[in-house]
């Protein structure tokens, strides 16, 4: 049985999460405005992987009889004055993610809710991941990103990514 406070968190963060997907999508709508369709693709990649998030907690919460009740997303409001804005951005968003997941971990632990806590590992090791990930996708942006050849072959990399279900998580 999951205390309120601890399901209220989860609530909270399906929509974190679709908010994530969200953003994402905005970032692909920019870069593919842009003619950059490989740094597209892999934030239309990164929705989806936040979308399976979101979907992930929402599972858990009815799996635990607790109800889900969504609530509306708020719009992305970025504007971006160069091809290196959303990749700040997204490192940023990653961090800011990391602390709900802590928050929520840090709740589970206080009312020793350990199937919570068990719950949440899959996205602090995967918050681990994806901050490691946004970073480097600043690093290379800084080091490659100035020089049209560089752009392009960051651009063909970036489209490279291929979709996985996060499978390896909790049950969806
Ligand atoms: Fe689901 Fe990138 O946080």
């Amino acid at each position: 049985m999951l205390s309120e406070k601890v399901a209220g968190l989860i609530n909270d963060q399906v929509n974190k999460e679709l908010y994530s997907a969200y953003l994402y999508l905005d970032f692909a709508d920019y870069y593919a405005e842009a003619g950059l369709d490989g740094f597209a693709h892999w934030y239309e990649v990164q929705a989806q992987e936040e979308r399976d998030h979101a979907l992930m907690m929402r599972r858990y919460l009815l799996d635990n009889g607790c109800r889900v009740s969504l609530g509306a997303i708020a719009a992305p409001k970025l504007t971006y004055k160069g091809h290196g804005d959303a990749l700040a951005e997204g490192l940023k968003h990653e961090r800011y993610v990391t602390s709900l997941i802590s928050a929520i971990y840090a709740a589970a632990f206080e009312e020793k809710d350990y199937k919570t806590m068990q719950f949440l590992d899959w996205f602090v090791k995967e918050q681990g991941e994806e901050e490691k990930t946004a970073d480097e996708l600043v690093k290379k942006f800084e080091l490659f990103g100035g020089d049209a050849k560089g752009l392009y072959m960051l651009n063909q990399e970036l489209a490279a990514r291929v979709y996985t279900p996060s499978a390896t998580g909790p049950a969806m």
